[in-house]
């Protein structure tokens, strides 16, 4: 079986969906492994290293999508993409077939198999094959880092000759993989940490990593599949209230709060942002999906009142030599999974295939 690596086009992107490390991987499992030239430059890895773990350069993508079996990419296909393939192929990506159906229609009526990359279920054994889990861990990190960067103050306590610095407050809003992230990140840089999330257990997770959780008492909320469920606008009021006073205090807030197949709740108003510190900062990591505030905008940073609301939907790019490190190995599990000697076993009992097979 021949597998393609494309080289990923969307504005912005940096990563690459296999590194040179996973190559004898996909090789011990029948692959024939080619890559698209420069496919991974902009994440440090050079052809020659390519070359020299075994795969071969293809020259552009219709060479490397011709008479390949799999192909293989980290962000949807293009029109061009799907204009080059052809009936029999299998295409590995994100294809986000709950909110871009044309793409799957499309691939559908070229009868070309389409295995979902953010359509992994949530569930333990799949955990080393889930790119949003290893790609948010990430981003929780650098979404930190972005904000110490933006912020006029330093994270720790620090007593000098010339006087005492306090250290950071640092709120998270939704304590799921890159909130647990922010909150590891953010302590060890120094800060004073708090944060909430709707789903109770998280109060223990939160608090083993040093931070106070903030409880909002009330229903609790519905988790399905691995992901929280909208909660009630009586809910979300009482939330404010519990947050209010942290918020008014913090210098940085961060915000990951997801419903799934919904756009992003609001969780701080424009007059909230308006009781906010001056100098305060607001990463918005939900921005891509609307967003976890009143005002943000998808890479873009908006300023107001004197608060900083940063916006940056792509947070992977930014680090693209370990975020193509995890993805790859999250691919390469994910095909040792479905492949079983030098063929696909399309097993339609096992959770993982149905979940992610969005075209057949
Ligand atoms: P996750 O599902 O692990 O965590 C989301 C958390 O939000 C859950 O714990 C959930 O209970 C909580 N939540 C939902 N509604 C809430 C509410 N009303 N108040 C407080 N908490 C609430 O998701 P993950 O993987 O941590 O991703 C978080 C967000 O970051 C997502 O929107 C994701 O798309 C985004 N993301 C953005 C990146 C970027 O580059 N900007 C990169 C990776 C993820």
């Amino acid at each position: 079986m021949k597998l393609s690596v494309l080289k990923e086009t969307d504005k912005g992107e940096t990563r690459v969906a296999i590194v040179p490390k996973s190559i004898s991987k996909l090789k011990g499992l029948g692959f024939e492994v080619v890559i698209e030239t420069n496919a991974g430059s902009n994440a440090a890895f050079t052809d020659e290293e390519y070359i020299k773990a075994g795969a071969t350069i293809a020259t552009s993508s219709s060479e490397a999508i011709d008479s390949a079996d799999v192909v293989v990419k980290i962000n949807p296909p293009t029109p061009e993409d799907i204009a080059l393939l052809s009936e029999g192929q299998i295409l590995i990506s994100q294809l986000f077939h709950l909110l871009r159906p044309e793409i799957t229609d499309a691939l559908k009526s070229k009868g070309v198999k389409g295995l979902s990359l953010d359509a992994m279920p949530r569930i333990s054994r799949a955990q080393s094959m889930d790119i949003l889990s290893s790609q948010s861990n990430l981003s929780g990190y650098k979404a930190v880092i972005c904000g110490a960067d933006n912020l006029g103050k330093i994270f720790p306590m620090l007593t000098t000759a010339a006087g005492t610095i306090t250290p950071a407050r640092v709120l998270i809003f939704g304590v799921g993989v890159a909130g647990l992230q922010a909150i590891a990140t953010a302590k060890r840089l120094g800060a004073i940490v708090e944060a909430t999330d709707v789903r109770p257990e998280c109060k223990e997770q939160a608090e083993s990593l040093g931070a106070k959780f903030l409880t909002v008492e009330g229903e609790g909320v519905l988790v399905e599949g691995g992901y929280a469920k909208e909660v009630s606008q009586e809910y979300l009021l009482k939330q404010k209230e519990v947050v209010n006073k942290s918020l008014s205090q913090a210098d940085l807030v961060i915000t990951t709060a997801l419903v799934q197949g919904a756009k992003s709740p609001i969780l701080i108003s424009q007059e909230q942002i308006e009781m906010m510190k001056n100098g305060s900062v607001i990463v918005d990591m939900a921005v891509a999906k609307g967003g976890n505030t009143a005002l943000s905008k998808a890479d873009e940073t908006v300023i107001h009142n004197g608060v900083k609301i940063v916006g940056i939907s792509n947070f992977p790019a930014q680090i693209p030599t370990n975020a193509s490190e995890l993805l790859s190995r999250n691919i390469d599990t994910f095909l040792s999974h479905m492949v079983s000697e030098d063929s696909f076993k399309w097993d339609m009992e096992d959770e993982i295939t149905i979940g992610t097979l969005v075209t057949k």
